[in-house]
């Protein structure tokens, strides 16, 4: 029985940056189960062809499913540009994504259409974004710009570092010139640079932070389907990993925010 409510909540990413997720998720519905999957023997993702990503997405989404969960989420913003509709034809459960929730926030922020998204490589090429937000809103300015060096400069832990500041204001002085007034954290590892991100996008610009969006698209969707645990007891949390590389627990815990137990390792 996949709609149990006692259920746990899939999560998935290419790695641990979708622990941003996850962390979002135990703060908005504490008491729900989290079954997360992160490929970390794989990622990064954003730099490889559609075929392999979708053919890894497959695997992942089998393995949760295995798992009894009762939705499905695809944490990794590059997965969800390229891979969602694989996962949404396999899954007999609900699937939500990233960039599905991040678009709609970016509508609900944005007050002049002029919306800027950052990603990676991948999820700029695909323009998911642009099409998650034209579905909506036709009218809607879309300027997109790849950050392939956030995502190293983040597990490097330079959240604040004079080499990430720099490399933001150049990627971000084209978006910015087109006036936009929100901007989307388009990949797992931004929402730990927001800090840094606001100062350097200005007070006029609006950071869309897609794992927040992910955990009130969820809450919203187990209020739907009538899916919240009636559970008031801890909630589990389970982390499969496909490699233990060296100072996974460190990064871990960043993009956690607290310490990171009950890690399994699955071999492939
Ligand atoms: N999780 C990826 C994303 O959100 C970033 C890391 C990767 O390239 O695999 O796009």
């Amino acid at each position: 029985m996949y709609n149990d409510p006692e259920n746990p909540i899939g999560v998935f990413d290419s790695g641990v940056g979708g622990l941003t997720v996850v962390r979002a998720l135990m703060e908005r519905l504490p008491f729900e189960h989290i079954q997360y999957f992160g490929d970390t023997a794989r990622v990064p993702y954003g730099v490889k062809s559609v075929e392999t990503i979708a053919h890894y997405t497959t695997q992942i989404a089998q393995f949760l499913l295995e798992r009894r969960v009762k939705v499905l989420i695809i944490a990794c913003n590059t997965m969800a540009a390229v891979a969602a509709g694989v996962v949404r034809d396999l899954s007999p459960v609900p699937v939500l994504d990233v960039i599905e929730a991040g678009a709609l926030s970016a509508l609900a922020a944005t007050k002049t259409r002029r919306i800027g998204v950052i990603g990676t490589p991948t999820t700029v090429n695909s323009n998911a974004y642009a099409r998650a937000i034209h579905e909506i809103e036709p009218e809607a300015r879309i300027v997109s710009q790849a950050c392939p060096l956030f995502v190293p400069l983040v597990e490097e832990g330079w959240l604040d570092h004079p080499v990430t500041r720099l490399t933001a204001q150049e990627y971000l002085r084209g978006v910015l010139a087109e006036r936009i007034d929100s901007l989307v954290l388009g990949c797992t590892h931004y929402p730990l640079l927001k800090p840094m991100l606001a100062e350097v996008a200005g007070p006029g610009v609006a950071l869309v932070d897609s794992a927040e969006a992910m955990a009130e698209r969820t809450a919203a969707l187990l209020t739907d389907l009538d899916l919240h645990t009636p559970s008031r007891r801890p909630a589990d949390y389970h982390f499969h990993v496909t490699d233990v590389p060296l100072r996974f627990q460190t990064i871990g815990e960043r993009f956690l925010g607290r310490s990171l137990n009950n890690v399994h390792v699955v071999k492939w």
